[in-house]
């Protein structure tokens, strides 16, 4: 399968960005372990901060891949504009959360995002980008 894994903002810097939530990793060397995992099909990462220019990475998924593991960052809680443009590919899309968002600060209790996605994956740590593509390739 051709899976993209779309991170949204501030997500660029997690291993560093408070650590005590997002864990010790750095995004790029998970990924090449991922990459590794899952060497029978191909991974293609992307990062914006924009929620313009994921929704344009959305809409370009459709032809270019099978599957899209998403975590929109703080959009998730406010973007309007993301869920429609997940809602309006037919790709299958897995919203993720390194964090158990339920288990934080009210205003992560409400994801806009979520109900458009296939399913939802939070608070396994970066584990849960792996989960996510368990749950598309199975
Ligand atoms: C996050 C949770 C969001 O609430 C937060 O704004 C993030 C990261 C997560 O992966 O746990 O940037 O999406």
């Amino acid at each position: 399968m051709r899976l993209l894994l779309i991170n949204g903002p501030n997500l660029n810097n997690i291993g560093i960005r408070e650590p005590e939530i997002y864990g010790n990793i750095g995004f790029s060397d998970y990924f090449d372990n991922l990459k590794q995992e899952f060497s029978g099909h191909s991974l293609d990462y992307f990062h914006s901060h924009s929620e313009s220019a994921i929704a344009g990475k959305l809409h370009e998924s459709q032809s270019d891949f099978d599957g899209v593991v998403l975590n929109a960052g703080a959009y998730s809680h406010t973007s309007v504009l993301l869920r429609d443009a997940v809602a309006a590919v037919s790709v299958p899309v897995v919203m993720v959360h390194i964090s158990n968002v339920y288990s934080r600060e009210k205003f992560r209790n409400q994801n806009i995002i979520a109900p458009v996605c296939k399913g939802i994956i939070t608070g396994f740590g970066v584990d849960s980008y792996r989960l996510a593509i368990l749950s598309l390739i199975r």
